[in-house]
């Protein structure tokens, strides 16, 4: 273990050296939707970047998606459609799922730009040229789930460990790029650069592959064998590994090589992964760079993996689980500050709809929502909603004031080394700290007391002041509500004393007479529900929840699953003039009774992709159990009633979200 002086060394020179802050995610593949895992590490890139730009850092966020390679090809070929056509379909998901999290990357980019292919090739000229690309025979077994080749060491049983079937041997002629030259380059600065690769395990684990001989990287494809990649330079009767493509995204999403933004940030360059792709990161990139003649990034983060119920997340097992959902289940501050407690960064972690509401009615509800709304509620009650001016202060009042000092320096530096988990332990400490500060201090009776008045106003300042110092910390990990406690706060958004570290870190800042505002309650608790109920519970507006101006709000909307439905078979049904039987996928088959009969056929619905609302609860007509409710709008033509469904393109697949 890096011992703690070590990390706060690291700490300090990171935050005096790095005015700025470059950190990316993984590009994810585009052959399947995004789901929790993608969202957790977007989620910590995110909440790193704000934390970051919370201590002043000027900060580049960038996330994106990896859109060439055999997997894509053959996922556009399942879905019947060109690959183009299906990667800037499946992107579009990815880039719009992050604003439902409240994460806002600074570039979004695909490997399908058309800058970013050029500079792939202009790189693959240079190191060509210079002898680092060669060309071979070669025969090797092929993971296609991995899209590389596999050394025998690394079968398990003689299958791929991470996809469970055996490799294919192929033999071609390709390019390989000379990555054993950079061997021992890498050895030696993996040791002499200790912040690397974090955590400790990770650079361990890469260490210990190097200590092997290092073979050559197959970085081409056979036209003959696959067409969607970037062509070869040199060579057109080949396109680029999907991994040599995607890697130079870090490069080309700042603008190198002649970007001011390269120039900026490629020297604090982090990159955030998870310990699937520990391999390309840490060996084949860094040595990559070595031949180019580019500097190393500065850091590797890897953490582990999320597992639902103790195994692995897949479509084949049906437990995938989606951000979308659990926004609408949640709200996105419970599933980031959930996300990034509840994982001990580096390990792998189990998600359970239970813990996060055991974590929101514990954590948010109870300790952090009560503190607020008893120290506001006796603000209000005592002083008007005006913070007092603290009197003389007593060691109780010293000791808070010193757990609040040991927390910001423990949130810095864990923060700074991607150790949230911790971060978050220390910040609940003062707040359990500042809760029983309330009881021990026993406000009501000081008011009831006239004479202790001035002590009564120094608790209450006290607690004004922890409060603003929660809201600070917590803005990067969740900034819905703490934008909420700005406001119950009194202060105006982007007030350094609740938007900076650097101004606002530090005890005593709230200034007396500022006004605190009503809110609403930050966590309402949720009572415990089923997780086999969750799927069917989503009504768009839960009783008693809608706004009194008749608005709902956007947490509302987004429990709405709205999908697209593509129908398979349609009949009439006997004795009623207006309901259509539907059979419709979205992707599963459902039965949807519709009152459509008047309108249309049957046979003109069959293949029609219409707007369906897929977490209705199942009402029965005529016998028949509808799973769904179809959109559609009615209007008078020619005098006429008329309905007209709602549609979309038929390069919409079966099931999209519709958001
Ligand atoms: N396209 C490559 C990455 C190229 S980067 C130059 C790729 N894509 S991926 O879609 O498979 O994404 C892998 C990443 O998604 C992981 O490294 C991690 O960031 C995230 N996760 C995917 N599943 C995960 C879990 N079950 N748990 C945690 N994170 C996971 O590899």
């Amino acid at each position: 273990m890096r011992s703690s002086s070590e990390r706060a060394r690291i700490a300090e020179a990171l935050s005096k050296n790095s005015m700025n802050t470059y950190i990316t995610t993984p590009i994810y593949y585009v052959n399947a939707e995004p789901h929790l895992g993608h969202a957790y590490t977007t989620i910590v890139a995110d909440t790193y970047s704000r934390f970051c730009r919370l201590c002043g850092n000027n900060v580049r966020f960038q996330t994106g998606t990896d859109e060439h390679g055999d997997k894509i090809a053959e996922a556009a070929g399942r879905e019947g459609i060109g690959p183009k056509a299906y990667v800037d379909r499946i992107s579009a998901l990815f880039r719009d799922t992050w604003p439902q999290l409240q994460i806002f990357p600074d570039t979004f980019i695909r490997t399908t730009d058309r800058d970013h292919i050029k500079t792939v090739q202009d790189i693959l000229q240079k190191v060509y040229d210079q002898g680092d690309i060669y060309f071979d025979e070669y025969s090797g077994l092929y993971c296609k789930g991995c899209e590389r080749f596999l050394t025998e060491k690394e079968l398990v049983n003689g299958n791929c460990p991470d996809h469970q079937v055996p490799p294919r041997e192929i033999t071609e002629q390709n390019y390989f790029f000379r990555m054993s030259k950079y061997q021992q380059q890498l050895i030696d600065y993996i040791h002499t650069h200790p912040e690397f690769i974090t955590p400790e395990r990770y650079r361990n684990e890469v260490l210990s592959f190097l200590q092997e001989p290092l073979e050559d990287l197959c970085i081409s494809r056979p036209t003959s064998r696959l067409t969607w990649g970037i062509r070869l330079p040199f060579d057109e009767s080949f396109v680029t590994y999907v991994w040599f493509d995607a890697l130079i995204n870090y490069l080309t999403g700042i603008g190198y090589p002649d970007g001011e933004d390269y120039t900026r940030y490629w020297p604090v360059a982090e990159h955030l992964i998870a310990k699937d792709i520990l391999k390309p990161h840490a060996i084949y990139w860094p040595t990559m760079l070595m031949a180019i003649g580019l500097p190393l990034f500065t850091r590797l983060h890897v953490h582990g993996y999320w597992n639902v119920d103790e195994t692995k997340m897949s479509k084949s097992i049906g437990n995938v689980v989606r951000p979308g959902d659990l926004v609408a289940e949640y709200g996105s501050d419970t599933i980031r500050y959930f996300t990034l407690r509840e994982m001990s960064f580096g390990l792998d972690a189990s998600f359970g709809h239970d813990t996060i509401i055991a974590r929101k009615n514990s954590d948010l509800a109870n300790d952090l929502g009560n503190l607020f709304s008893r120290s506001t509620a006796m603000l209000m009650k005592y002083t008007g909603g005006l913070v007092p001016r603290s009197g003389p202060l007593v060691p109780a009042d010293e000791e808070l004031q010193l757990v609040a000092s040991v927390m910001l320096s423990r949130y810095r530096e864990t923060f700074s080394n991607f150790q949230f988990h911790l971060g978050l332990q220390s910040v609940w400490e003062f707040v359990s700290h500042a809760n029983k500060y309330i009881v021990r201090n026993e406000p009501w009776a000081l008011a009831a007391d006239p004479g202790k008045t001035d002590r009564l106003h120094t608790v209450l300042y006290n607690l004004a002041e922890c409060l603003r110092l929660l809201t600070l910390v917590l803005s990067p990990v969740m900034p819905q509500t703490a934008e909420k406690m700005v406001a119950g706060l009194g202060f105006a958004a982007g007030d350094p004393r609740v938007a900076s570290l650097e101004q606002g870190g530090v005890w005593g800042l709230t200034p007396p007479g500022i006004k605190l505002q009503k809110i609403e309650v930050l966590f309402p608790r949720i009572e415990k529900i089923k997780p086999e109920e969750v799927a069917a519970k989503k009504p768009a507006v839960q009783k008693g929840q809608r706004e009194e101006d008749g608005l709902i709000t956007f947490e509302q909307f987004q429990a709405v699953d709205l999908r697209v439905a593509v129908v398979v078979a349609a009949e009439r049904i006997a004795k009623s003039e207006k309901l259509l039987k539907l059979t419709v996928k979205v992707p599963e088959e459902r039965t949807v009774v519709a009152g459509l009969a008047e309108f249309y056929s049957p046979e003109e619905m069959v293949g029609r992709r219409v707007l369906m609302v897929a977490n209705l609860r199942p009402a029965r007509l005529m016998g028949i159990e509808s799973q769904g409710m179809l959109l559609a709008a009615k209007t008078e033509v020619d005098g006429k009633q008329r309905l007209f469904l709602a549609a979309v393109n038929e390069r919409v697949a079966a099931g999209s979200k519709v958001s």
